[in-house]
């Protein structure tokens, strides 16, 4: 595997619109992110990925651009950016903006040019089609629910596509024009200093052409997406061309948003000369899932998510690097989410984050994890603004639940679980703005929050710290980054354990994951603990007793 220079770095992920506020809109900016930059240093963070910040309608916050050469003025200016790029290089980190390229926002110039002339040079932008009989082109169900076709605006009879809400009309890759102006954009942005970019949901890219029906999946007729995708072929023709014509010429760092990835296709998107540097294992947000809606997800068990990491890390080994997370800004927060009601406390929030920081590949910290915020109890759906929440809330509805119900399902994944203000303090409104916050914040800010943490010697966030330091240790660097993974986890016990091994060195990394204590057998002789979550480790020869919800790291022989 030949070496890059992110092999061993942490990431952040940031929502600028909930991290903090720096001139009391309600909205988090980007002067505010410039003053959080020490905070994330002495985490230990070294890349920064954020959320889209360029001009946008916020339909899908952000996720909609209308202008990819310019910063929303809600987030801040031109200036902003370069002082952000600016300051950032000199503490040694690195900005990465989120590319999305699979749409662009209705209100993009190039949308408006569209329906002024679908047949023209920008009506080839996007997919056009023409409405038969009143007949939408395919029966593709939106991600955000309803049909991915609607009326282009002015027109009875011509339709566009989007895979995702109505004002994120799909962009036509098979457009070479189309792709040019995307690298173009790419190249502008990589030139002013960038570490590199995070891609949107980038397989929807290729369409299975020509269209056509799929068989329905729910009572509205539709079908979904996936079963269009899963007949699209050649969606790496275009990756490798972003990538020779972008990234590669930059040395730049990507990250790739990758749903629905063949299993002999790994190693094309993430091995040595992959399509990407790496791409997010969300092997655990999609345990419990199902075709019918949130409503009728199941939560996840303990062995569940023991399996589902060992596999995913063991199938790495050989091919490249997976980016490793425990939620974004796409799911609930973890905390609540993996762990079971017992656990939920500061030692199973300490076994998580140890878990997942042992592991292969990039560690990817979302905005608040290092504190351990948590879901958030909405109490109408009122409260809720994603537009994914609201139609599954209706979905919900629809398969007969009742109000209450339907609430507590999406309550539970709601992606707005992860977007509400970061807690800086315990203050009412979290120490994130000085007005009145664009969205509630989770009251139990009082008791989560930065300041009660940092520099506190048994907080969650210093704990973060010290699995980022044992990271960058020079003694364990090299094992932390290219170490074999190798599991020895009995997921039917709740045991999660795994290996960590190259030529010189060799680390144990163990959790119990259940609330009653439990045996695990040490693969060999112990040098050193490293770090426990909590308590006293009890060692009797090659033995560990772990108390409930008891993780820690140790070097053997
Ligand atoms: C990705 C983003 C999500 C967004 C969608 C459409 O999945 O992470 O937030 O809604 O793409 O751009
Ligand atoms: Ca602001």
């Amino acid at each position: 595997m030949n070496k890059k220079w992110w092999h061993d770095k942490i990431a952040y992920q940031i929502y600028p619109k909930s991290f903090f506020d720096s001139n009391g809109d309600g909205i988090g900016d980007i002067p505010g992110i410039i003053g959080k930059l020490d905070y994330l240093k002495e985490l230990g963070i070294d890349i920064i990925w954020l959320s889209p910040i360029f001009c946008s309608p916020l339909a899908d916050q952000g996720y909609d651009i209308s202008d990819y050469y310019n910063i929303d003025p809600r987030f801040g200016t031109m200036t902003d950016m370069e002082n952000l790029i600016a300051e950032a290089k000199k503490r040694d980190m690195y900005i990465l903006m989120d590319l999305v390229a699979n749409h662009c926002s209705d209100e993009h110039e190039w949308f408006a040019e569209a329906i002024k002339n679908p047949e023209g040079k920008y009506g080839k932008y996007f997919y056009i089609e023409d409405v038969k009989d009143g007949k939408m082109p395919t029966n593709w169900r939106s991600y955000f629910g309803g049909s991915s076709w609607d009326l282009l605006p002015g027109w009875s009879d011509k339709c566009y596509l989007h895979l995702f809400h109505k004002k994120q009309p799909d962009l036509n890759w098979e457009n070479k024009e189309v792709r040019e102006e995307i690298y173009k954009m790419v190249n502008w942005w990589l030139d002013k200093g960038l570490g590199g970019f995070r891609i949107d949901a980038i397989i929807n890219i290729k369409k299975a052409l020509p269209f056509k029906d799929y068989p329905v999946d729910r009572d509205d007729n539709l079908s979904k997406v996936n079963n269009m995708l899963a007949e699209a072929q050649g969606v790496g023709e275009f990756l490798s061309e972003l990538r020779d014509r972008t990234f590669h010429l930059h040395d730049a760092f990507s990250v790739g948003e990758v749903f629905d990835v063949k299993e002999n296709e790994i190693a094309n998107f993430v091995g040595d000369n992959g399509y990407f540097s790496t791409m997010f294992d969300f092997g655990t947000t999609l345990i419990g899932g199902d075709e019918k809606g949130w409503y009728a997800y199941k939560s996840v068990s303990p062995e569940e998510y023991i399996r589902t990491i060992c596999s995913s890390q063991e199938k790495m080994n050989d091919i490249g690097f997976l980016a490793n997370i425990i939620e974004n800004h796409d799911e609930p927060r973890g905390v609540s989410r993996y762990l079971p009601e017992e656990g939920r406390t500061e030692k199973g929030k300490k076994m998580l984050a140890l878990l997942t920081m042992g592991l292969r590949g990039i560690p990817f910290i979302y905005q608040g994890q290092e504190i351990g915020m948590e879901n958030v109890q909405f109490s109408s759906i009122n409260q809720v603004d994603d537009i994914s929440t609201i139609d599954e809330y209706k979905v919900a509805l629809r398969a007969g639940l009742s109000e209450e119900d339907a609430l507590h399902a999406v309550n539970k994944y709601s992606r707005d679980n992860a977007r509400t203000p970061m807690q800086w303090t315990a203050e009412k409104t979290a120490g994130f703005t000085d007005g009145e916050p664009w969205i509630g914040v989770n009251p139990n800010c009082n008791r989560i929050n930065v300041e009660s943490q940092i520099g506190k010697e048994n907080s969650l966030f210093t704990f973060y710290q010290k699995l980022i330091a044992l990271r960058k240790n020079p003694e364990y660097k090299d094992v932390m980054v290219y170490g074999r993974f190798v599991s020895h986890a009995k997921p039917e016990e709740n045991l999660m354990a795994y290996v960590r091994e190259d030529k010189k060195k060799r680390l144990f990394v163990v959790a119990n994951y259940q609330s009653k204590p439990q045996k695990a057998v040490i693969p060999g002789q112990v040098v050193k603990v490293l770090l426990i979550n909590e308590g006293e480790l009890v060692i009797e020869e090659q033995e560990l007793l772990l108390s409930g919800f008891q993780a820690a790291i140790m070097e053997i022989q």
